[in-house]
């Protein structure tokens, strides 16, 4: 016999029910009327579909607007690879762990691997191609070089885009604020010293 065995019968029941009948009648009502909302919603606008085949997408990527057609599964790192020559961004992991593929949007890093170019239309997209000014880099991008913060190269233009966030976000980041802002970025050739020393050399970044 388990403990709820030693209450009678009927008051057990009656407990529960009333208990039961209190809850479900709150939460039925809820219920009710969020889906008369959605379903009036509904009936006016009607639910938006796009896709599975390719539709028009725009994108305003390092001050252009891309107008590209795509599939609204593709994601933003690969309709700007492969549909738009913007390879400087890797894609690594493809799985929103290693930060190869961060570039900025209105002012805020993401893994664009993670991301459907669908969702990010209207908004500001910066990638590492249009950090530098012709044949002069970007002062991040110069800091990198001067301080030898890379060896493969497949994780510095996500650590690149992550340091510009950083640097737009504190001119003068401490040790803590750094490695805060670059902790979703990783490196497997271990140039974690060297990119925080060139992270930390870099002065004066100007919003960009
Ligand atoms: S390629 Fe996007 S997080 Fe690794
Ligand atoms: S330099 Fe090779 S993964 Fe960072």
């Amino acid at each position: 016999m388990g403990p709820k065995d030693d209450f009678p019968e009927k008051e057990r029941f009656s407990v529960s029910r009333r208990d039961f009948l209190k809850t479900a009648g709150v939460g039925s009502l809820a219920t009710a009327v969020t889906a008369v909302g959605v379903a009036e919603a509904e009936a006016q606008t009607g639910p938006r579909v796009v896709g599975p085949g390719e539709v028009p997408v725009s994108l305003m990527v390092n001050g252009k607007r891309l107008d590209l057609k795509i599939e609204p599964r593709v994601t933003l790192l690969d309709a700007l690879r492969n549909r738009a020559d913007l390879t400087g961004n890797k894609r690594v992991c493809d799985r929103g762990t290693c930060g190869a593929c961060t570039m900025i949007v209105d002012g805020r890093t993401l893994y664009s691997c993670s991301t459907l170019a669908v969702d990010v239309e209207g908004k500001q997209i910066r990638t590492v191609d249009g950090l530098a000014n012709g044949a002069t880099l970007h002062p991040v991008q110069q800091a990198f070089f001067d301080h030898d913060s890379l060896m493969c190269g497949f994780c510095t233009p996500g650590f690149v885009m992550a340091t510009v966030a950083l640097l737009e976000k504190y001119p003068n980041p401490t040790r803590d604020q750094a490695r805060h802002e670059l902790d979703g970025n990783i490196c497997r050739c271990g140039t974690f010293v060297r990119i925080m020393e060139a992270a930390l050399s870099v002065k004066g970044v100007a919003r960009g």
